[in-house]
């Protein structure tokens, strides 16, 4: 396949290649469909198992798109749970701390007590109500599923499919990736006044690394062919995507070797980097070597540079709908673009990292942290502005480039779901 001519679309002619409307960005009653079709039907990221190690851990997750907020916790068996936050009572949210750790669920309004599977266990009063009976009003169960480690839920009481059928189909191939021994995380919360696919789109694609990164990571990104950032190859399926990048292995951020291989792709890292950007040359040599895993490129599952490409640099995943989860050998992102209305989202972005136990691996992860806040910062920067002009509505549709191909097929599933006669 030529590099030049052979155009990511050509693989996938029922995307199309016209433009796209701008209607789907900006239009709440559009935003309405979405959350009736998409969120309250399919698998939603909410966390990971780590966050909920011990019996009665448990985090509270708010879910706009869905109306509801959710306990999700560790029960007795070490199983983990969801359930709605409305005591069954008269539906106070019964847990108010979004974490800790609990034995039971106690109602603040009248001290209805709940276990941790949800069960009402205990009601003051019991005998002034009129026959009830506890076993018809525990905390209403939400459908939870765990993959590698990650916390899905579905508010469709009967899932159409299982959690693992839904990833299998593109992610099964990424599974054994070391989500596990990435433990050193930071984490970044924050509200952008833009549609959550707005917002994600501009994570779904590496066209505009030269123009909004250009004087932070753009010269991560491998330039070889004629000046462009080509990926090297995108993944199309019936829900989810994906896309394959190039590094300059010349470049600190570019080389995913780097930091935990060391050796021969950290000398390449510097060479030229010691010039160009002295203080991510310094950091890549504090840690060098500290990390307490490293993860040789032929160790990964086969899902990851699946291209072959000595220069990968890495892959984004992005699981549908909005879970964003991009892999290289020593440290993987995971961002939720999470809709609040339809010019507004939540963004959750959190940052793996193998355990990095020396005063140098800690010096490269705050060095790291910062960077990569610099990179969302930048990434953030356009968004707001992008959907106040859309919302003037003086453009109808958009137009997209062979590489921004992800961009196409998140709307065409989106649109898909929302034009279908029924829910599924
Ligand atoms: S609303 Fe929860 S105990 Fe009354
Ligand atoms: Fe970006």
């Amino acid at each position: 396949m030529s590099r030049t001519t052979a155009r990511l679309h050509d693989r996938y002619p029922e995307l199309g290649t016209g433009p796209v409307p701008v209607e789907p960005y900006i239009s709440p009653a559009y935003f309405a469909q979405e959350k009736e079709k998409i969120f309250k039907k399919t698998w939603l990221h909410v966390g990971r198992v780590e966050e909920i190690p011990g019996v009665g851990d448990y985090f509270v997750k708010d879910l706009a798109a869905c109306d509801t907020s959710i306990i999700v916790v560790r029960n007795k068996q070490g199983v983990i749970r969801a359930m709605h936050n409305v005591c069954a009572h008269r539906m106070n949210q019964v847990v108010y701390e979004p974490c800790g750790k609990a034995r039971k669920f106690f109602c603040k309004f009248h001290g209805w007590a709940y276990d941790l599977d949800g069960k009402l266990t205990g009601v003051p009063e019991e005998g002034c109500f009129f026959d009830l009976d506890k076993v018809d009003y525990g905390l209403s169960r939400v459908a939870c599923e765990v993959w590698q480690g990650f916390i899905f839920v579905n508010m469709d009481p009967e899932p159409a499919l299982s959690l693992a059928d839904f990833m299998k189909p593109m992610y099964g191939d990424i599974e054994g990736y070391p989500f596990d021994k990435l433990t050193t995380g930071f984490s970044w919360t924050t509200e952008v006044n833009c549609n959550w696919k707005l917002a994600l789109d501009a994570f779904q694609e590496a066209y505009h690394v030269a123009y909004v990164h250009g004087h932070s990571i753009a010269d991560a990104i491998d330039k070889s062919d004629g000046g462009s950032m080509r990926p090297l190859d995108a993944l199309c399926g019936e829900f989810h995507r994906r896309l394959s990048l190039a590094g300059n292995p010349k470049s600190v951020y570019g080389n995913p070797k780097a930091v935990t291989s060391g050796g021969e792709a950290a000398r390449e890292a510097l060479a030229e980097s010691a010039a160009t950007r002295p203080i991510a040359a310094a950091a890549l040599r504090a840690g060098m070597g500290s990390a307490t895993h490293e993860f040789r490129l032929d160790t990964l599952p086969k899902g990851m540079n699946w291209t072959g490409s000595d220069n990968w640099l890495f892959d984004i995943n992005v699981v549908f709908p909005e879970f964003y989860l991009s892999l290289r050998p020593n440290y993987c992102q995971a961002y939720n673009f999470r809709p609040i209305s339809h010019n507004r989202t939540l963004l959750e972005a959190r940052v793996y990292y193998p355990d990095m136990p020396t005063a140098g691996g800690r010096f490269f992860l705050e060095y790291m942290k910062v960077a990569l806040r610099d990179v969302l910062l930048e990434d953030l920067s356009t968004l707001e502005r992008t959907q106040t002009a859309a919302q003037t509505g003086v453009k109808k549709h958009m137009i997209l480039q062979d590489y921004e191909l992800l961009v196409r097929h998140n709307y065409k599933v989106v649109d898909g779901l929302v034009q279908a006669d029924a829910a599924r």
